[in-house]
């Protein structure tokens, strides 16, 4: 079973951190579908955290039933970072990471994210400080990281068990390069070679620090697959669980050798939006509500009206999903949901067969 550091894990799957989308509503979704080990929250900005901004507290909200929950900190500024750390510790974080990975130029530009990857003397001076800052709280520090800047300039595999002598108590390696963005798919020799490289420091310094492999897992068999080819020893999952909740709880299954359940039905689907509509207002507000679900129906409609037609083609859900961005209150997206419950609000099929994203 996982064990970062101190914390074991009910599962080895996680929730990956998706800024703008894995707040503490769509964290409990994910969690009460079941097989979630950890969810994390979207990077943190320390300064934000340290200043009390309302955006920073609010993605830093968490509560008791959000646990296991990783804090992501970003940012390339040691004693910045390691206050952050500290905050992270008082405010309910299980475990704190820091985000190695984000390619979006505001972050690198700033040295935070996967700039990381290409200043290792600041990154190690990043991780000692956290490591020493949470040694009282005894709480566990893990990275997030691409497999490199360039792609033919692999980083993580000797950067990691650098990171590991530190005192990182887990790594997570997001299969692409931050040249890659998030174009392509998810490259498993790469994931597999960082394993390879922190079993065999492991094995030599006597640490026991497992790797979490990420990308691509839309579907219980990739999660196997992932595990099978990688020798990971857990998965996190991010745009999968946007658009199937459930998702932990059929790789759970999968990869322990059982059937895969059967998908959820259609009242179980809408039950579980409704949840996630509820949640937002109870923990935030409706603006933010009616902000996210108009963007967020794109995705759950992604598992909505699978039902076939008489070619067994999906009947789709396009009318319904425009009738939610149409909506003006969280009144409107509810009964834009019961009238797809009660078998309205189908059509579209061929375009959803065909969508690649949301
Ligand atoms: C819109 C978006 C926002 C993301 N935000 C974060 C983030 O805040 N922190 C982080 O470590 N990774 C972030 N990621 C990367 C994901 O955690 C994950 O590594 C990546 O999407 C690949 O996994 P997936 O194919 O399961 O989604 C983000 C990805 C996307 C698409």
């Amino acid at each position: 079973m996982l064990k970062i550091g101190n914390v074991q894990l009910a599962t080895n799957l996680l929730l990956a951190p998706i800024a703008g989308y894995c707040d503490l509503a769509f964290r409990l979704v994910a969690r009460r579908q079941g097989g979630v080990g950890l969810a994390c929250t979207d990077l943190l900005s320390p300064q934000g955290l340290l200043r009390g901004t309302a955006s920073s507290l609010d993605l830093a909200r968490t509560n008791a039933e959000d646990k296991p929950v990783g804090m992501q900190l970003y940012g390339g500024i040691p004693e910045i970072m390691a206050e952050g750390a500290t905050w992270a510790a008082e405010h309910g974080a299980t475990i704190v990471d820091i985000n190695m990975g984000c390619p979006v130029d505001k972050v690198t530009k700033k040295d935070g994210g996967s700039k990381l990857l290409c200043i290792p003397d600041t990154t190690i001076q990043i991780v000692r400080q956290c490591v020493r800052a949470l040694e009282p709280y005894n709480i566990p520090l893990t990275c997030k990281m691409r497999l490199g800047w360039f792609n033919d300039q692999p980083i993580a595999e000797n950067l990691a068990p650098r990171l590991i002598d530190e005192g990182i108590t887990a790594v997570t390696i997001h299969g692409r390069t931050t040249e890659q963005k998030f174009m392509g798919i998810v490259n498993l020799d790469g994931i597999s070679r960082v394993v390879d490289a922190v079993g065999r420091h492991c094995k030599a310094s006597g640490h026991n620090v497992p790797v979490i492999g990420n990308g691509d897992v839309r579907e219980a068999p990739d999660a196997l697959a992932m595990m099978q080819r990688t020798g990971c020893a857990g998965v996190m999952i991010g745009r999968g669980a946007l658009s199937t909740p459930w998702l932990f709880r059929d790789c759970w299954e999968v990869i322990n050798g059982r059937q895969c359940p059967p998908e959820p039905t259609t009242a179980e689907k809408l039950a579980i939006v409704r949840q996630y509509m509820a949640f937002m207002l109870e923990f935030r507000d409706e603006r933010y509500c009616m902000y996210q679900i108009r963007r967020r129906i794109s995705w759950f409609g992604k598992r909505l009206g699978t039902e076939t037609d008489a070619r067994g083609r999906p009947l789709g859900c396009r009318p319904l999903k425009e009738a939610v961005r149409a909506a003006m209150t969280p009144g409107d997206v509810y009964s834009a949901l019961d009238r797809f419950e009660a078998g309205g609000l189908r059509g579209g099929g061929v375009e959803l067969a065909e969508s690649a994203e949301a």
